[in-house]
């Protein structure tokens, strides 16, 4: 094992990592913004289920496939199958976490430029500020910059240690944020589109959104939980540490809603503007507290702290890969990924409103316009749905469900009837309900 690999200190090290990764701009800037835009409680039932129902047993299948190979996700692959076809799929994790962190580290720069405004207590237009070049741009190599400095420092040493202290802040303030946003005059008809579904809005679109979500925001379907999977002791009880890595994320995910909805009601905002809705929500919520300046830049602070976990966790997936496959030093695979990536996202950086190419490009089939949006339909939505479709064949049949099983069931005291049950699932459900969901997209 080379000397650049790294293992996690204890089961709880790996539970902060694995939550820091799965909480972030997934669940606090795209759950909302994707809820808002697809009928408001429909879409967020229909992504409880996709939690439950697929994105769980993916996490797991996931866990085993690192844990049993501890390799990164084309090493886990070829361990099992050789240097064959499937080996694809690896890759596709590793390009699918280039694409993802090129634009994600823009929203997360945007975070950090709205943390700076609000200490010092300057109301941003948020139409002005995504349009003006210099200004993403500068955000997005910032935070390119931080995220390439904490991964060079290995998976114990810099990972861990930022998720364990900053993540039980967030969710502390999230709650006062709760409390602020309920309490706003006109807040209840936030609180009915978010509670009170109307299924006339389901639809396949709605359906495909939230599985990709679902995917998005627990980290799956690019390799990244058979990466940090591969970090795991064989004593660790991985069902449970899964179990809880969803709860966490998804009460993180549930939480942000109830603080934008009730509010962006209250104020008369349209829920459908898209990648904008919580900066142009939260800042009118900080306005309406006492010490609104103080609690808004140590909110975004801890946003852009939840984001850091998780573009260190994006990134980690290619460096694993070239680290364990290519044999390149840690340092050297860290700057030059983290240089290709921070250039492969100027376009998106670029697309709402700085250049018009980038901001006018639209995507009929899927209905998106705006290069950033498109990124992250293709590779936050469908690559990462597709990728979740393969795993699971390949876990279930190829590498084999019974093999998987028994990865999952040592460590853990109970895994009996319901892995039964995991298996099923991972066989069967999970492929053909992929499938049938990526396919209605060219239908
Ligand atoms: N889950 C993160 C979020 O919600 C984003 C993310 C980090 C991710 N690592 C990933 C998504 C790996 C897919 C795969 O913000």
């Amino acid at each position: 094992m080379s000397k650049d690999r790294g293992q996690w200190s204890s089961r709880i090290g790996f539970i902060f990592a694995a939550a820091g990764s799965a909480i972030g701009l997934g669940n606090v800037w795209r759950f909302p913004y994707m809820a808002g835009q697809n009928g408001g409680a429909a879409f967020v039932f229909t992504y409880l289920i996709c939690v439950m129902v697929i994105g769980l047993p993916v996490m797991l299948a996931e866990l085993s496939l690192g844990r049993s190979t501890t390799r990164n996700p084309v090493g886990a692959i070829e361990a099992i199958k050789g240097n064959s076809l499937w080996r694809g799929v690896g890759i596709l994790g590793v390009v699918t976490g280039v694409a993802i962190l090129s634009y994600y580290a823009v929203i997360a720069g945007w975070t950090v430029g709205y943390m700076v405004s609000t200490a010092i207590g300057k109301e941003l237009d948020f139409n002005a500020f995504v349009a003006s070049p210099g200004t993403v741009i500068f955000y997005q190599a910032l935070f390119m910059l931080l995220t390439i400095l904490v991964v060079s420092g290995g998976v114990q040493g810099g990972i861990e240690r930022w998720a364990k202290i900053l993540m039980p802040l967030l969710l502390l303030l999230l709650v006062v944020l709760i409390i602020r946003s309920v309490t706003l005059k006109g807040s209840l008809a936030g609180i009915e589109f978010y509670l009170k579904p109307d299924f006339s809005k389901l639809d396949f679109n709605v359906v495909l959104q939230a599985l990709g979500q679902a995917f998005f925001s627990l980290s799956l379907g690019m390799g990244l939980m058979i990466t940090y999977g591969s970090y795991l002791s064989k004593e660790d009880n991985m069902v449970s540490a899964g179990l809880q890595v969803a709860l966490f994320d998804t009460l993180i995910a549930i939480m942000a809603g109830f603080v934008i909805f009730p509010a962006l009601f209250a104020v008369g905002e349209n829920p459908a503007q898209g990648p904008g809705l919580v900066f142009v929500v939260l800042p009118k919520i900080f306005k309406a507290m006492p010490l609104g300046n103080f609690f808004g830049a140590a909110f975004f602070l801890l946003l852009a702290v939840a984001a850091l976990t998780s573009t260190i966790s994006l990134l980690e997936v290619p460096v694993a890969y070239f680290v364990d496959e290519k044999k390149w030093t840690r340092t050297k695979a860290v700057w030059i990924l983290g240089l290709v990536t921070f250039l492969v996202g100027i376009p998106s950086a670029l697309s709402l409103g700085a250049s018009s190419i980038f901001t006018q490009i639209n995507f009929s089939l899927i209905h998106q316009k705006g290069l950033l949006s498109i990124m992250d339909f293709i590779w936050g939505n469908f690559s990462l749905a597709l990728g979740a479709f393969l795993l699971s064949i390949f876990v279930g049949w190829i590498w084999g469900g019974s093999k998987a099983l028994a990865e999952l069931r040592a460590g853990t005291g109970h895994f009996t009837w319901q892995g039964e049950g995991w298996l099923l699932i991972i066989k069967f459900i999970c492929p053909i309900v992929i499938a049938i969901i990526l396919l209605n997209l060219f239908l």
